[in-house]
């Protein structure tokens, strides 16, 4: 039996391209979840030469457990959820109960989508330090992280600063919670306490020279692919350290989805879905996530799991 699935294809555009993949078969501490909807992530998108062909892609979803885990750990048979999950682009995905969480019923299964790798991404980041009162800055504010971060250090208390690459890209995000949002980094006249860096490059460069005695960049991406050169002694200051931490925390995402998906039934978060279609149309949706054509999340929706169409 198999199913259909987002596998890395060198052949197909973007080399993304719909393939087939085994049922899986869940370990004892796996759902198992029939996938109703998918959001992309460019790391995903960018990086998927990068994986074997036919390797099936991606880590967010949402949909509705088909089977519940052998242990008895996790959401009953029936329940509707969100995971994470390595090769979660199929129509059926076991993922681990500790990185699943149940989506309440006024939360739409495509707006739980967008939440699992951004979201949470933003939400670890931002409690690497406290922000209550604190200056936080965010690169990449337009994106997939960004508008998450924005709104959550809104929330948390921050003075939000939300960096973007054009005046066009700004849009929407005052109304999330940003009390300032600049083009670049140059309109920046007072240190910051905290930057969630999604850009990388000249910008780390930039917001590394803008970071307060005793703050932090947490470097989350560096969606621009350009190199940082720092010049000499830039890592010399008096007073309190200033520090560049990385940040890769891929597990036990149960917790933090569970958080996010609370916030967006009870209306303090959005899931800002820029970009909505059918996963036969991941190409043009990767093109456009590439070429900073997406405000926020691209959400896919996948084509259900029939088992008498033979797994498909
Ligand atoms: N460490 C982790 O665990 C983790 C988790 C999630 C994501 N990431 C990484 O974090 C980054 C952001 O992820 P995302 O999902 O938010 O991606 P995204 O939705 O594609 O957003 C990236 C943002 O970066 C900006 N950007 C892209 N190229 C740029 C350039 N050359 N110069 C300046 N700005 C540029 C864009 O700004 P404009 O829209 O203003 O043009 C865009 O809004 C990516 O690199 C991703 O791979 C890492």
């Amino acid at each position: 039996m198999t199913v259909r699935a987002l596998v890395a294809d060198p052949a197909a555009q973007e080399g993304i391209g719909l393939g087939e993949a085994g049922d899986p078969d869940p370990r004892p501490d796996q759902v198992l979840v029939d996938v109703r909807h998918i959001s992309l992530n460019r790391g995903e998108v960018a990086f998927a030469s990068r994986f074997a062909p036919g390797t099936t892609l991606g880590h967010d979803a949402s949909g509705v457990v088909a089977r519940a885990a052998a242990d008895g750990s996790g959401p009953v048979e029936g329940a509707r959820v969100v995971v994470f999950g390595a090769g979660a682009w199929a129509q059926r995905v076991a993922v681990g109960t500790d990185s699943v969480a149940e989506v309440p019923d006024g939360v739409d299964l495509a707006d739980a989508a967008a939440l699992p790798m951004a979201g949470v991404t933003a939400l670890r980041t931002l409690r690497s330090r406290p922000i209550l009162g604190r200056r936080v800055l965010i690169t990449g504010a337009a994106g997939g992280v960004g508008r998450f971060a924005v709104q959550l250090a809104a929330l948390g208390g921050a003075r939000v600063i939300a960096s973007v690459g054009s005046a066009a890209r700004g849009e929407g995000l005052a109304e999330l919670g940003a009390h300032e949002v600049v083009v670049g980094l140059d309109g920046i006249d007072r240190p910051v306490d905290l930057v969630l860096d999604n850009v990388g490059g000249a910008q780390l460069v930039a917001a590394w020279r803008l970071l307060a005695p005793g703050g932090d960049i947490q470097s989350v991406g560096w969606a621009s692919g350009e190199p940082a050169a720092f010049a000499p002694h830039s890592f010399f200051s008096l007073g309190p350290s200033r520090s560049i931490s990385t940040f890769g925390d891929a597990t036990r995402f149960g917790p933090d989805l569970a958080t996010l998906v609370e916030f967006v039934a009870e209306g303090r978060l959005s899931p800002e879905i820029g970009l909505r279609g059918a996963w036969d149309g991941v190409a043009e949706a990767a093109r456009a996530l590439l070429g900073r054509q997406v405000s926020g999340k691209a959400v896919l929706d996948v084509e259900p799991y029939r088992r008498d169409a033979g797994g498909r």
